[in-house]
């Protein structure tokens, strides 16, 4: 993923025509568009690849299954043409090879859950976080997930990882997370969602968001 203006948007509407309006919109504001179970259900897979035309995809369905279906549902998220994947890494070192394998062979990212943003997070998740991120690392894959809304998770989880793998980092926003302390704490980009994808104007709340994200890598 280039690294530009630092920013991914959470693309989590329901509607083709509006996924579609608002990605052309931010086009150039943001580094790639993630893209879930909301918008492809709803719409169906052909989504993924009519969005990578504009803006690289992640596609996040947080996979977490044994390495046959893993290899089975990477296989059919790459052949849609996402450019990055993210999944579970609680499911352990074989089955995140397995993936990390698949998308080798398509010229494509993996990214690894390590902790996610919303406070349920902390029941069971925050305890093996860590040994998570060690396990992405391992993997050598591209990157790990790690919450905006607690910019001290991500100072640790960088603190694990160093500098070879990227952190990508949600929860700004609604959540609460501040994207300027999600990037001074170690993440290489920050995702949004609610914030620009519910703005009146998406483009504009995209623009001063990678601006906020600008100033504080300027600082
Ligand atoms: O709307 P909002 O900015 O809160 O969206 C955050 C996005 O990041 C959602 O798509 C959510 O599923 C996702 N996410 C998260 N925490 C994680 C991984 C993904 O909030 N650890």
């Amino acid at each position: 993923m280039i690294k530009d203006t630092r920013l991914i948007l959470a693309l989590d509407v329901t509607d083709r025509h509006q996924a579609l309006k608002i990605s052309q919109d931010v086009k150039g504001y943001v580094d790639a568009i993630k893209i879930g179970y909301p918008l492809v259900l709803a719409t169906g897979k052909d989504i993924i690849g009519e969005i990578a035309e504009m803006v690289p995809v992640i596609a996040d369905f947080k996979v977490a299954d044994i390495p046959n279906t893993d290899r089975l549902i990477c296989e059919q998220v790459f052949s849609a043409g996402a450019n990055a994947l993210i999944v579970h890494g609680f499911t352990g070192s074989d089955s995140l090879k397995t993936c990390v394998e698949v998308a080798e062979v398509h010229g494509a990212d993996i990214y690894v859950v390590t902790e996610m943003s919303h406070p349920g997070a902390l029941d069971f998740m925050q305890k093996v976080a860590e040994d998570m991120a060690q396990l992405a690392s391992n993997a050598k894959v591209a990157g790990v997930v790690a919450p905006a809304t607690r910019p001290e998770r991500v100072q640790k989880i960088r603190s694990i990882i160093g500098n070879d793998i990227a952190i990508i980092s949600p929860g700004v926003g609604v959540q609460g997370g501040s994207a300027a302390d999600a990037i001074k704490a170690g993440a290489d980009w920050v995702i949004v969602g609610r914030s620009i994808y519910l703005a009146d104007d998406p483009k504009k709340a995209a623009m001063e968001i990678a601006k906020e994200i600008k100033d504080a890598i300027d600082q």
